[in-house]
């Protein structure tokens, strides 16, 4: 028997605009957790004038994130709003546009091209190291957040642009502090019913203008930096993501400058702090778990080497079970927002084209159907091959998933063994101060931490 949407329970609306008071606060993902808890799997929400679907059932998730792209996009917003910001790259793009994008995008990420970059991230990492030994005296302790940013935002544009940022080496980080007063922007516009940023442009609305502009300005000054080495014979094949884009636009002039910065953008927004939180939450985790953070160091040493991890990177089964353990219960990206692209039926409801999907990716992490004692940090699960691995949608899933996620893990591992092969971290709050702030990702907010040697 088949069932409308308007059949589906949903929570307690909060004004005239019904759960919007909700989809705008920083832990809609914990609430979340909670109304699947109180409404099941599949509920409905309230965004104005649209009704949504929340999905959290996780072989529901896994069959849509598959039936991409032919049955499901991105949730139009998510396209409107960064076609309006010049952001309309891969993350945001749909049909013809979506594949054109993906194709370079994949092929700048491939393992090949992961191999020849090593050296470069090598050398990153040991600028990381050397950040380290200046950070050990900080009495007051570091916001290991930020640390990661530097180091992922400077391996993504090294990859991306071939533009070493070395923000890890300087005081200030302008791309860093320029994304993180867009994330929250976008992501707040992303859920918003109302356009209201178009009527009125608040304090939050003014730092995103000119933040954006500032990284904007940085990659238009690195695109005409290639152009310039391609017309005059420096470049005869691409090396780096951007000068890829510059090759089809010179060659096929499919892509405009305005493509070209949407696309780098999208590129650093989607690498930078997806990956410094997954860190930032690991390193979280193993300091309030010394077991696990023994046994690391442990398998570190087995390597004998502090020198960045060569490549292919040697095998360390702990540090894999750590970080998706990790990932298990600190996923930063916990949702994403589809709508389908024709009348459809998920289960047994009906569902219009253009319905919201709220897929709670994270749905599946703390239920004790998947994993016993789901609320424990517990690596050795992965070792013991316990944990239900496809209950788990880190990365999303089907023709749009992560593409990135090779150079993540690579990223991460690097980084785990650069802090522990010499240091310890010690956190400097009790762990309730630490709170889930998500905002397009989930950040440990208030994590400060006391880096010393081991
Ligand atoms: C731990 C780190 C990361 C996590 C947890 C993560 C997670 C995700 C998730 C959940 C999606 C949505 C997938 C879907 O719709 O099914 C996504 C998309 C994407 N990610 Fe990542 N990501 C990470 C790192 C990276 C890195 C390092 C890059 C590149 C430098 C990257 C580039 C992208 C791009 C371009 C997309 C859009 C793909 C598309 O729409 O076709 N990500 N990521």
């Amino acid at each position: 028997m088949m069932r409308k949407l308007s059949q589906l329970p949903a929570p307690p609306e909060k004004g005239l605009l019904g759960h919007v008071y909700y989809l705008k606060k920083e832990n809609i993902h914990r609430q979340m957790m909670e109304w699947q808890r109180d409404y099941g799997s599949l509920y409905r929400l309230r965004a104005g004038l649209k009704k949504a679907l929340v999905i959290a059932d996780v072989d529901l998730i896994r069959e849509i994130l598959k039936a991409r792209p032919h049955d499901f996009r991105r949730i139009s917003n998510i396209e409107a709003v960064f076609e309006e910001a010049g952001m309309n790259g891969v993350f945001s793009s749909e049909g013809e546009n979506w594949k054109f994008r993906r194709r370079i995008v994949e092929s700048a990420l491939q393992p090949g091209q992961l191999e020849r970059f090593h050296p470069l991230m090598q050398n990153i990492t040991t600028r990381f190291s050397e950040r380290l030994d200046s950070l050990i005296s900080v009495p007051e302790g570091i916001f290991l957040t930020d640390e990661f940013r530097r180091y992922t935002a400077d391996i993504t544009t090294m990859l991306a642009f071939g533009k070493d940022m070395n923000l890890t080496g300087s005081i200030d980080n302008p791309v860093s502090s320029a994304l993180q007063s867009v994330f929250p922007v976008l992501h707040r516009r992303c859920r918003s019913p109302i356009p209201l940023w178009r009527l009125y442009r608040s304090p939050e609305d003014k730092a995103f203008d000119e933040g954006l502009g500032r990284i904007k300005n940085t990659l238009a000054a690195l695109i005409d930096e290639q152009r310039r080495s391609i017309t005059a014979g420096d470049v005869t094949t691409p090396e780096n993501f951007l000068q890829a884009m510059v090759f089809q636009q010179m060659e096929h002039q499919r892509l405009t400058d305005r493509d070209i910065v949407a696309n780098a953008l999208t590129l650093l927004l989607a690498g930078e702090d997806t990956t410094a939180n997954t860190l930032a939450w690991t390193m979280y985790l193993l300091s309030r778990h010394p077991q696990a953070e023994l046994a690391l160091i442990q398998e570190i040493d087995q390597h004998n080497d502090s020198a960045p991890l060569p490549w292919p990177l040697p095998s360390f089964p702990w540090m894999n079970a750590i970080i998706k353990e990790s990932m298990r219960l600190k996923p930063v990206t916990p949702q994403i927002y589809l709508e389908p692209v024709r009348d459809t039926r998920i289960g047994d409801i009906e569902i219009h084209k253009g319905t919201p999907l709220f897929l709670a990716l994270h749905a599946g992490t703390l239920d004790e159907a998947y994993f016993s004692d789901a609320q424990a940090f517990e690596p050795s699960r992965w070792i013991k091959r316990e944990g239900a691995s496809n209950a788990l949608f880190p990365f999303g899933g089907g023709a749009r998933m992560c593409p990135g996620r090779s150079l993540a893990l690579t990223e991460i591992k690097m980084a785990l063994h650069a802090i522990y092969s010499r240091f310890k971290v010690i956190p400097l709050q009790d762990p309730e101060m630490v709170q889930e702030r998500y905002a397009f990702t989930m950040a440990p907010q208030n994590f400060r931490a006391a880096i010393i040697r081991r």
